[in-house]
């Protein structure tokens, strides 16, 4: 099929190379000319697992990187919408760059068309769209507007399209859902998954996912709804690992306790440092302000909101109480992206976390293994240094902070670490360790919603690091 994608964020690019990758002939539009030339010349902007690979293999043979939106939708059959939608000060979605897009798309029509909302918008956004298509002359009968959403998750976006739970098309035509399910065919069927020079399945993939077709207003819901409640089991967490420090309790006893049932499942229930990242912080927000504009008053949000907001500001209550005052203290920080497997630093409780001990001016330094490039800029005005490797910056540190999960930390050698700390002090936002290793490896370790753990048989004057 000949597709064209607008816009060449996250979610454009995977699916640009993911459908390029599923033997269509795919034109990524964008308007950011600098970006278009670095595409162009094989260079890829972010730090996603497969979409390399899958952009050198296919650039110049089925994908095409062009900043001329006109031509990629005459040469198009599906028009898939995926430029971005900023949150306002009000939380409300800005709509514009959509609203502009489908302004062109609807200029440019030359003969029948899918136009397709991939980016995260409010519900009835399809409705608009093929209003402001009409008002700019496409003709009524010449195209359908759909709602595809995606639910990739940074990291681990290309396997999340190749081996997807589900699928969901929002169309409100049988014609229309016919000509996207036949474009997802080989993940419905499995004939992709079976290709020699597939993108290897990730283990927990399910063996056939599901499709689900509904009416385009269903799929611009289930999108909102998904990272809704995604989010809120994120907050629930939160709370109950509040309560689990309060009594004395184990957050991984009571998770295993709850998660065993399977109405409620085990996945997404990892306390921590708060949800961040480009989609729950906004989408909560946003879908907040579309059910009061539907009427509805969804107060249950603001509750997910204000815990996630709040859990910040515990940890940070946790690094006091662990090491008292903070001024002129060194602090090593371990992860800056909102979460293990990306470069991506928005909405990041770990930057927000390492700005508010800059302002109570401990000296941070700091490690990510990606995002140490992204963090460097937003922290320029910030007395931050950042090191080579975590344990760079724990040399002669007052304490160790974990702010970011990744894998790469939760295998490092825990005996040189502490070696090089000043103190043996570790704060786990990310609960990578075990209390009772740690314990035995001869740290004081403070983690999310479980005992703290305190350095046994040794004392820890004698652990300080010599000189
Ligand atoms: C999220 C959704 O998971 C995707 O399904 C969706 O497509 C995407 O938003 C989007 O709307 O585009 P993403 O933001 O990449 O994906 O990251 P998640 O893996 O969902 O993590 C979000 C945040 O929640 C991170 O800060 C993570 O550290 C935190 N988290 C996640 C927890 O604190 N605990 C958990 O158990 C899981």
């Amino acid at each position: 099929m000949q597709i064209a994608v607008v816009g060449s964020g996250y979610v454009g690019l995977v699916a640009s190379a993911c459908f390029a990758e599923l033997g269509n002939e795919v034109i990524c539009v964008d308007n950011d000319s600098s970006k278009l030339a670095a595409l162009q010349r094989g260079e890829v902007p972010i730090h996603e697992r497969f979409l390399p690979e899958l952009i050198a293999r296919h650039r110049g043979q089925r994908l095409f990187f062009s900043g001329s939106l006109e031509r990629a939708v005459r040469a198009s059959q599906v028009i898939f919408i995926a430029v971005g939608t900023p949150s306002r000060n009000n939380g409300e979605c800005d709509l514009s760059f959509v609203e502009g897009v489908s302004r062109e798309i609807g200029r440019a029509m030359n003969g029948r068309k899918i136009v397709v909302e991939k980016s995260t918008v409010p519900v009835c956004t399809s409705d608009w769209i093929r209003k402001i298509m009409l008002l700019n002359g496409a003709p009524r009968s010449s195209f359908d507007v759909a709602s595809n959403p995606e639910f990739l998750r940074e990291g681990s976006a290309v396997t999340d399209f190749l081996y997807p739970d589900r699928i969901v098309i929002g169309a409100d035509s049988d014609t229309c859902a016919g000509v996207l399910r036949k474009l997802y065919e080989p993940l419905i069927c499995r004939t992709y998954a079976r290709q020699k020079d597939a993108v290897p399945a990730p283990d927990d993939a399910t063996t056939i996912p599901q499709l689900i077709v509904t009416s385009a207003k269903s799929a611009e819901l289930i999108k909102h709804a998904s990272n809704a409640f995604l989010a809120m089991k994120i907050s629930f967490i939160n709370a109950i690992a509040n309560i689990c420090e309060a009594v004395g309790a184990n957050i991984e006893e009571v998770c295993e306790g709850i998660g065993s049932d399977r109405r409620i499942g085990k996945r997404f229930l990892a306390p921590g440092i708060g949800y961040g990242g480009s989609c729950f912080p906004k989408d909560l927000k946003a879908f907040r302000s579309v059910a009061g504009e539907a009427g509805y008053d969804f107060r249950l949000l603001d509750e997910v909101i204000r815990i996630n907001d709040e859990q910040c500001q515990r940890f940070l209550r946790k690094v006091r109480s662990a090491l008292w005052t903070l001024k002129g203290k060194r602090i090593a920080v371990l992860g800056l992206a909102f979460k293990g497997g990306t470069d991506d630093i928005r909405e990041s409780p770990a930057v927000e976390l390492v700005r508010a001990l800059v302002r109570e001016l401990a000296e941070v330094v700091a490690y990510d293994p990606a995002a140490t490039e992204r963090a460097r800029e937003v922290l320029a005005d910030d007395a931050v240094t950042f090191g080579d490797n975590p344990y760079d910056v724990a040399s002669d540190a007052d304490a160790l902070l974990i702010l970011t999960d990744w894998e790469e930390f939760a295998a490092l050698d825990l005996e040189r670490l502490r070696n090089e700390l000043k103190y043996p002090i570790v704060i786990d936002g990310r609960n990578l360790y075990s209390p009772e290793l740690m314990s035995e490896l001869g740290y004081m370790y403070f983690s999310v919603g479980r005992p703290d753990a305190m350095p046994k048989e040794r004392d820890v004057t004698r652990l300080k690091k010599a000189g």
